[in-house]
């Protein structure tokens, strides 16, 4: 079991989660762990687990229990989870989030709410920087001009494949609000302002809740 205490970010794909993650890390000091970075780092690696991973991300399925459990077992023993983790994108079900409860402890669960329609629009415009993992938006955040030919789309942000994810993330991972609103512990955010905007309710959420 992990001492220190760990933070969710919480929300349906596109919601900004991975945009938001750095400020939240460098607040709270606790690393930032995602689990869709993982499994696309198994997948370009070639590995067994990326290659039954990417069968799933490329449906917009969710990765099986086992295979991210396995997955985050392994970072939790690293040293720098002793302070406890950022999960970006984790856990997605019940059964995830009842595994990680015999791991470590939750303190904090921010939830980025955000509609269907604005989700498909932020998604379709997603680029993403090889070499720094920076996220872009061709509207809404876009790149530097000299760096934009570099810049790469994601193999599952296809408009059928977000739907398919938006469905799964409906059906299975939303039920977890209400059992981390139950322990007391969801806080929802308003995520459709700008990115200024969100990260600011971000901020101040995170003061008040004595984290940073
Ligand atoms: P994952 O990589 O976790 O994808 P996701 O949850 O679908 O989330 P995204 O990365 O798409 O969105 P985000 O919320 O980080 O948004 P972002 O900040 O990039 O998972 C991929 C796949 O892996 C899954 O489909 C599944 O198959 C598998 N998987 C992963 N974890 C799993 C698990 N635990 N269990 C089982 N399977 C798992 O922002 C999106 C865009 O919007 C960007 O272009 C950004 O610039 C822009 N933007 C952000 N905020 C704003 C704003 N406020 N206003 C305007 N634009 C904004």
């Amino acid at each position: 079991m992990v001492n220190g205490e760990s933070i969710i970010l919480f929300g349906p794909p596109g919601a900004g989660k991975g945009t938001q993650s750095g400020l939240i890390s460098t607040i709270t000091g606790k690393p930032q762990v995602s689990t869709g970075d993982m499994l696309r780092e198994a997948v370009s690696d070639n590995s067994e687990v990326g290659g039954e991973a990417k069968s799933y991300m490329d449906k917009g399925l969710l990765v099986p229990d086992k295979i991210i459990m396995e997955l985050i077992k392994i970072r939790l023993s690293k040293d720098d989870a002793k302070n406890g983790l950022l999960f970006d994108g984790f856990p997605r079900t019940i059964p995830q989030a009842m595994a990680l409860e015999k791991l470590t402890s939750v303190s904090m669960v921010v939830s980025l709410v955000v509609q269907d329609d604005e989700i498909v629009s932020r998604i379709a415009g997603r680029r993403t920087d090889p070499e720094t993992g920076e996220i872009y938006h061709v509207e809404y955040k876009p790149a530097p001009q000299d760096i934009r030919s570099r810049l790469l789309q994601r193999d599952d942000d296809t408009e059928d494949t977000v739907r398919n994810r938006l469905s799964t993330f409906h059906k299975q991972t939303a039920p977890l609000s209400d059992f981390y609103r139950d322990k007391g512990i969801l806080i929802e955010v308003d995520g459709s302002g700008d990115i200024e905007q969100v990260s600011s309710s971000i901020e101040a959420i995170i003061k008040r809740n004595s984290l940073g």
